[in-house]
């Protein structure tokens, strides 16, 4: 109940405005149904006056349990009032393409506009449009695999040091996948050059991330007040490493902050600081939580974990020497660990839904979702349906020897917000289980199962765990 009270005052400005608008349009909608031209909206119950059923979704502890009862009931299309919203769900995969692919442009990005201070108002979540489309072609040029293929022994280094420190001591397996994570990102936005302002880059990052979540209000003292100061400094660290690329004219190259200095159609020092802290953001937790829940998924199927150390030591033994660094060509290799990496984002699926807002009435399958209402496709209902994934709760890797039907498996999003990052995210799992299945055992116990949301779903308390090393 206190963790409750306190999501709702965090979310309290977001919750007010959308309490407001959402009575205004349904106010609209039911007007336009008393003279009987308008359409019905979708089945399901807005619960209590303001509230909705914001406590129904938070008190069944897992969020996940609230969306398949709902779609139990109502089908793949319902509606619901949660956090002050009112909200349609989606979860077929045909619902879901229709609101981020086909017809994304009726449907907008939409985040509490906390958070959109603290990450960076131009940062590429929020766009639409033409910024969103030039930003999106910046992104996904440093991201392609053409360009990212060059990092895999720097991503390698990386991993090793990670693995070492880990070595023998009792660790918090997400913490310390979030630390690898960042080094990543890092890596992949400056290169290897920027080394000087990074410490320092790391820390203010690690300040605002604090802040995140806190309650928004900026009087000093307050996690949210130091998370802004914080936010401000990364502003500048970045006009400092862009200057001194300038002044060494060295533009090109292939980390994301090259691909945004190479560009004709500039962007302001503002807006590059907005979208390398974003994508901090972007690519931090959600990988770390995909890492975390391999460790755990590998750990209880000991079948599935020697199929995978099979793989990887064949890969080693094809090497010259032992410290012959792995190359793009060796992680193409990997199908048995990609398997993995799949079936644990679909039983996963750390990112339950995605939020999206109408940007005018919407008609879908004879139902109306009215202007200003959020709309949630369901990507975890997607992914656990029997239709798509027979036995969906088990872990079954081989399942992804065949290409699931189109639309069903989306742990990276669809449609013009789709994730940039996701051929970078594969390679650094690749390579860290590499080397984690090959030097190292861990085992899992019953007393480790068991789930908190936090916002992701991850295994409770960060899986603390001892990494050995074989040798
Ligand atoms: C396993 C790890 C990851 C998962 C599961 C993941 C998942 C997602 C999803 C589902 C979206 C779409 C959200 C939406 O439609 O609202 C997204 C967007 C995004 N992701 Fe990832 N992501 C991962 C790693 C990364 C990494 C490593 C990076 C960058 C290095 C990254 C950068 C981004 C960016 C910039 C966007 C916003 C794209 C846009 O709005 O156009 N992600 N991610």
């Amino acid at each position: 109940m206190g963790a409750f009270l306190l999501f709702v005052c965090l979310l309290a400005p977001f919750v007010l405005a959308c309490a407001f608008r959402g009575s205004r349009r349904r106010r609209a909608a039911a007007a336009t149904a008393a003279c009987g031209k308008a359409l019905p909206l979708p089945p399901g119950s807005m619960g209590w006056p303001y509230v909705g059923e914001t406590f129904q979704l938070y008190s069944s502890k897992n969020p996940n349990v609230f969306f398949a009862r709902k779609q139990n009931r109502y089908g793949p299309i319902f509606k619901t009032h949660i956090l002050g919203c009112p909200c349609v769900m989606v979860s077929s995969p045909e619902a879901a393409r229709f609101v981020l692919v086909t017809q994304a442009h009726l449907f907008k990005p939409t985040f509490p506009a906390s958070k959109e201070r603290m990450l960076g108002p131009q940062a590429i979540f929020f766009q639409q449009g033409d910024y969103h489309a030039h930003l999106r072609r910046l992104v996904s040029r440093a991201f392609s695999p053409e360009s990212i293929r060059a990092s895999v022994p720097a991503i390698e280094a990386i991993a090793l040091r990670s693995l070492h420190s880990w070595d023998g001591q009792l660790v918090n397996t997400f913490q310390e996948m979030k630390l690898y994570a960042l080094n990543v990102a890092l890596l992949s936005i400056f290169g290897e050059e920027e080394m000087g302002y990074i410490e320092e880059l790391k820390q203010c990052y690690l300040t605002l991330e604090k802040g995140y979540n806190s309650m928004p209000v900026n009087v000093p003292g307050t996690l949210f007040h130091k998370a802004m100061k914080s936010r401000k400094r990364l502003g500048e660290i970045v006009a400092h490493i862009i200057s001194a690329r300038r002044e060494r004219r060295q533009q090109r190259g292939s980390d994301l902050l090259a691909s945004f200095l190479d560009d004709r159609e500039a962007l302001t020092d503002a807006q590059i600081a907005d979208n390398v802290i974003g994508v901090i953001f972007a690519a931090r937790d959600t990988t770390a939580s995909v890492l975390t829940w391999m460790v755990k998924f590998l750990g209880d199927h000991p079948s599935v974990l020697k199929a995978v150390i099979e793989e990887q030591e064949e890969i080693a033994k094809s090497k010259g020497s032992a410290d012959e660094p792995l190359t793009w060509a060796d992680t193409r290799r990997m199908r048995m660990t990609s398997r993995v990496i799949q079936e644990t984002m679909r039983v996963a699926s750390i990112l339950s839904f995605t939020f999206r807002e109408a940007v005018e009435d919407v008609e879908y399958q004879g139902y109306l979702i009215p202007k200003g209402w959020k709309v949630l496709p369901l990507f975890r209902n997607i992914h656990h349906s029997p239709d798509h994934f027979p036995c969906p709760e088990k872990f079954d890797p081989s399942r992804f020897e065949v290409a699931p039907k189109p639309n069903t498996f989306m742990p990276f999003g669809n449609g013009t917000h789709s994730c940039p990052g996701n051929e970078l995210a594969k390679l650094e799992m690749l390579v860290l289980f590499h080397h984690l299945a090959t030097k190292y055992r861990w085992s899992t116990s019953k007393s480790e199962s068991g789930v908190q949301f936090g916002p992701f779903a991850l295994p409770l308390n960060g899986l603390p765990m001892t990494f050995t090393r074989k040798d």
